[in-house]
């Protein structure tokens, strides 16, 4: 139906309010510097607008906060689990769902039963938790989103493609050792880029030619399920639960994070149709997350989860989800910073590589600039380049394909001038970047260095 009004509003009033706390520049200064110019290791408190990420960080519902009194704790067969149980399987209709405290634990489980020295898991392109779960097992993961994914300026409805001449080559050559594919939707690291059913019909073409399980990472299923319904001819009549479906019926399992498109703030799950792999890893889930009907999980996460996955396929909500991340991107693009188009689902991304030049991917032009908005207006981004991707498992240092910034907006939680603040401060650090200094890393950890690891300006 055509809209009369232009403006697409929040489908919802706020209802409960938490304060933000105001700081000064010179407050924030010291702030990011005690941290060790890295902005993981801020108090929250000390940030006025949270992009880190949309993990967990969304606004829960009256009615998720009404589905949490109804949370059982029995500690087998709870009625809690079942709700949990009946919400996911009415979207993905996989034999066995095991729950988890969140995403990185379903993936730990699966890959450590199936992955291993000597396999190759390939994927559009691995979440960092999943390369680190693939390659802690001795196994390599190998990404091969289509050429357009990587490069950030370009426009293509379907950024988040798997290439699939580099996949048959992969399957055709090593078959054998590919345990899984993956295929992440949207396609997080490569700027919350949807993948089409299209790609991924293919996609399932090939596992099929040659005897490969298909899994998808499907933390971001609903707003892949909106830009299909937005943008792939003959989806425009579909309902979004339809269109999951038909993803769904494509893949033998998925990991997920409950933490995204689900609005809970904690939860997880791994499904899948294989009998016998499902018990596998129901009997590490049992080890390390709990009893097969909580994993890791109270009753009341669990029913938050359910009741957060009816809402979140619902069309108002998905509407004005993916136009306030437009909204966001097309103001900053119009003020000629560069980003990776079109917006992602959940978050705008920055290409700091060609927004700082200036500096080298080793000197982390992203990192830089995740820093200079912090201390300009207390905007926490995360840095997806060279610092999060750069150090290989055999302890060598090379650039990251791309030198991105993520804006992650968090679900229903920031309104309007939120978002108008965030967009004058970004023009402002944009008027100065060639006085914005790179950064070395003075500590790391081994793996997941972005975490933990500690900078010092150059
Ligand atoms: N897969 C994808 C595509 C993700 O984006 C994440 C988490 C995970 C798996 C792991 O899930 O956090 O519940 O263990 N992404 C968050 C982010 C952390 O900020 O993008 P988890």
């Amino acid at each position: 139906m055509p809209q009369r009004f232009k403006t697409i509003i929040e489908p919802f009033r706020i209802h409960s309010v938490e304060p933000l706390k105001l700081t000064t520049e010179e407050e924030r200064q010291e702030k990011i510097r005690a941290a060790g110019y890295n902005l993981f290791n801020l108090r929250a408190e000390d940030v006025l607008i949270d992009f880190l990420t949309d993990s967990g960080t969304g606004a829960m519902s009256r009615d998720q906060w009404a589905a949490i009194q109804h949370g059982d704790e029995s500690y087998a067969g709870s009625p809690s689990w079942f709700r949990f149980l009946a919400a996911v399987q009415e979207l993905f209709p996989f034999t066995h769902v095991i729950p988890t405290h969140q995403g990185r634990a379903a993936e730990r489980i699966l890959f450590s039963t199936i992955a291993g020295p000597g396999k190759v898991i390939p994927n559009n392109t691995h979440f960092d938790t999943t390369r680190a779960n693939i390659e802690a097992t001795g196994a390599e993961a190998v990404d091969l989103v289509i050429g357009e994914g990587r490069t950030p300026g370009l426009i293509h409805p379907f950024k988040g493609n798997m290439d699939l001449k580099a996949l048959d080559s992969l399957l055709a050559a090593r078959a054998k050792d590919v345990p899984v594919v993956m295929v992440t939707i949207t396609n997080n690291s490569g700027g919350g880029q949807p993948v089409s059913l299209e790609n991924l019909r293919r996609v399932r073409a090939l596992c099929d030619r040659y005897r490969v399980p298909l899994f998808l990472d499907a933390c971001r299923f609903a707003e892949n399920a909106w830009f299909i319904k937005t943008r792939e001819p003959g989806y425009a009549d579909k309902s979004v639960p339809d269109i999951v479906h038909e993803i769904a019926a494509l893949a033998d399992g998925m990991t997920m994070s409950a933490k995204k498109d689900p609005m809970a703030n904690i939860g997880g799950w791994l499904a899948m149709n294989d009998d016998a792999l499902a018990e596998r890893c129901r009997n590490l889930l049992i080890l390390t997350e709990g009893f097969p009907t909580y994993g890791g999980l109270a009753g009341r996460d669990l029913e938050a989860i359910a009741q957060g996955l009816k809402e979140c396929v619902e069309p108002d909500y998905l509407r004005y989800r993916i136009r306030s991340t437009e909204y966001l991107a097309d103001a900053i693009d119009r003020a000629g910073v560069p980003i990776v188009k079109p917006a992602g689902g959940h978050a705008v991304y920055i290409d700091a590589g060609a927004m700082l030049p200036h500096i080298p991917p080793l000197a982390y032009p992203a990192q830089a600039l995740s820093i200079a908005l912090y201390e300009a207006g207390g905007i926490r981004t995360v840095e997806i380049g060279s610092v999060m991707f750069g150090r290989h498992p055999d302890g060598s240092e090379a650039p990251a394909a791309m030198e991105l910034v993520r804006m992650a907006i968090p679900r229903r939680t920031y309104t309007q001038s939120h978002i108008d603040y965030v967009i004058e401060v970004v023009r402002e650090v944009a008027t100065r970047t060639p006085s914005l200094p790179g950064y070395k890393i003075v500590s790391e950890p081994p793996q997941l260095r972005h975490f933990t690891a500690r900078f010092a300006p150059l």
